[in-house]
């Protein structure tokens, strides 16, 4: 809470300060871009106080609780300036709106989905596909909100919903999209060296922070021709702005990132969305308006979609600019800078074994069922998913029948039957290939980095094979059945014993111990 010292600023009760509905209808929104007063008021309100730590969870074990992390110093930079509805707000949309995910952070919410409901369908269930939000979760009136668009476009302007909906004004299009955020898997870089601890946490990804559904809305090429008369020739990007509030370094700003021009171009490649599978956005997902940029990474896709502009050079937004950089691996703390690591953009091939999970325990019949999903960005489709019993020395190929369809920019759903003869610890993993020829690096280690941005290396999970087909082994399991005992947990101690007297002494006899001479 506030103490007295900082409840208030230059009289005013903080929670006066800034508006929750800053235009009617525009709830949660408070705009930041345009009033460089309120930014300043901000600076020196953050300056006030010291804001906890995140805390650490990469040296130390990850909390089983869920969800996992709380997010306490983003929620402290809003209840600096007074904004605690913000953080009540977007807790409350994600019990309404997303109750049975993997929280992984309270706020701002980053969800995960559930590794068996990701596997379920091709088109990730609304309520069920994973979420990344970097603030709160602002609550605009469709027929309230109007886009503007500015910067280095002919005639700039502003649209209402209604006019953007409208298929005689604008051609709208449907795509198969799936959307992956770069620290999808980051988990897997954390546990073999732990790196950046961003200040809006850097979460823990599993394989679960990525979706596929289609998205309905307007080719943002053809917004851009039809509403603003096209982009002046110096136009190089085009900058997309969300309605959320967010902290950076002591600073506030709206949500800010951009496309190259060049892909905007492309018709199918950044629709302004307004349609999720059929269904008008989830607010958490960016009802009204969203911009979904196909094959990208999923920052680009902004949520709380109301302003785009035109511009000679990528946003200045942090996000765009500070942020979703890959370093090379001996870059870190002691010498990162933003200019020293690339700006992510289309995502590379990439795949993971969602089932079985890590360290299961699998008694089987010389085969094991593996099930996934693999990835492709930039318009690459996948072409084929491979398998490895032994860590990535022998391949065997998923058949394209077990894969789900072809598209330019979603995944493939698979699942094989890999041939496993080997008992005990097996070391299983998928790569990928897609239609450019690209594959994934084989360890974690070949593309570490310091941010833990884009894990693609090849995904490997550890298994515990129990063949039954094994004479020895099928003994071993009738004997466990008759004790009433199973395989679970391995480290359970066997309660009788290996062998009884006279087959161990049989077996002596057979080949004693030591050399007869
Ligand atoms: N848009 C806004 N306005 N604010 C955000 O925090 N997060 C981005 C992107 N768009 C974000 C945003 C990131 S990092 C990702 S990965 C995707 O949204 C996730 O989209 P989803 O939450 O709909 O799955």
């Amino acid at each position: 809470m506030a103490t007295a010292a900082t409840d208030s600023y230059e009289g005013k009760p903080l929670t006066q300060l800034f508006p929750y509905e800053d235009r009617p209808g525009w709830k949660g929104y408070i705009e930041w871009e345009d009033r460089l007063d309120r930014k300043e008021v901000v600076r020196e309100l953050l300056k006030r106080r010291e804001f906890p730590h995140p805390p650490e969870f990469q040296f130390a074990p990850l909390p089983t609780t869920n969800p996992v992390l709380g997010g306490e110093r983003f929620k402290a930079y809003h209840e600096a300036i007074g904004l605690n509805q913000i953080v009540d707000v977007s807790w409350e949309t994600v019990l309404k709106e997303k109750p049975n995910m993997t929280h992984l952070l309270q706020f701002p919410y980053n969800g995960e989905t559930k590794f068996e409901d990701l596997m379920k369908e091709k088109l990730t269930d609304n309520s069920l596909h994973f979420v990344r939000n970097h603030g709160g979760v602002p609550y605009i009136d469709e027929d309230a909100l109007e886009i503007s668009i500015g910067g280095l476009v002919k005639q700039p302007v502003k649209i209402t919903m209604k006019d953007l909906k409208d298929s005689t004004k604008f051609p709208q299009a449907e795509v198969t999209i799936t959307l992956q955020c770069s620290g999808t898997r980051r988990r897997e870089q954390i546990e073999q060296y732990p790196g950046d601890g961003d200040e809006l946490i850097n979460a823990p990804w599993g394989e679960g922070a990525i979706g596929t559904a289609v998205y309905k809305g307007v080719p943002l090429k053809q917004v851009l021709k039809i509403a603003a008369g096209g982009v002046l020739p110096e136009c190089q990007h085009i900058e997309l702005i969300g309605a959320d509030t967010y902290f950076k370094k002591g600073e506030v700003y709206n949500y800010a990132v951009s496309v190259p021009y060049r892909t905007v171009l492309m018709n199918e490649r950044v629709l302004l969305a307004w349609e999720m599978n059929g269904k008008p956005l989830p607010k958490i997902h960016g009802f009204p308006l969203r911009a979904v940029v196909a094959g990208y990474i999923g920052a680009r896709s902004t949520k709380w979609l109301y302003k785009i502009n035109a511009l000679a050079e990528p946003s200045m937004g942090p996000v765009q600019r500070q942020e979703y950089l890959y370093y090379t691996p001996q870059l870190g703390k002691q010498n990162v800078t933003y200019s020293n690591g690339f700006s992510i953009q289309d995502m590379p091939v990439s795949s993971a074994i969602l089932s079985p999970t890590d360290k299961s325990v699998i008694i089987h019949d010389g085969h094991i069922e593996l099930q996934g999903w693999a990835y492709s960005g930039g318009g690459n489709w996948v072409e084929r998913v491979e398998v490895s019993p032994d860590g990535g020395h022998v391949w065997y190929q998923v058949d394209p029948d077990d894969m789900t369809e072809k598209h330019y920019y979603a995944w493939r759903l698979w699942k094989t039957k890999l041939p496993v003869d080997a008992e005990g610890w097996l070391e299983f993993c998928v790569r990928t290939w897609d239609s450019s020829c690209n594959t994934e690096p084989t360890f974690v280690r070949s593309a570490w980095n310091w941010d833990l941005h884009v894990t693609s290396s090849a995904h490997r999970i550890k298994v515990y094979s129990v063949n039954k087909m094994k004479p020895a082994t099928a003994r071993r399991l009738k004997e466990l059945a008759e004790h009433g005992q199973g395989m679970e947990p391995l480290s359970r101690p066997l309660a009788f014993p290996l062998e009884n007297a006279d087959e161990y002494r049989a077996n002596y006899e057979k080949h004693p111990r030591e050399p007869k001479n």
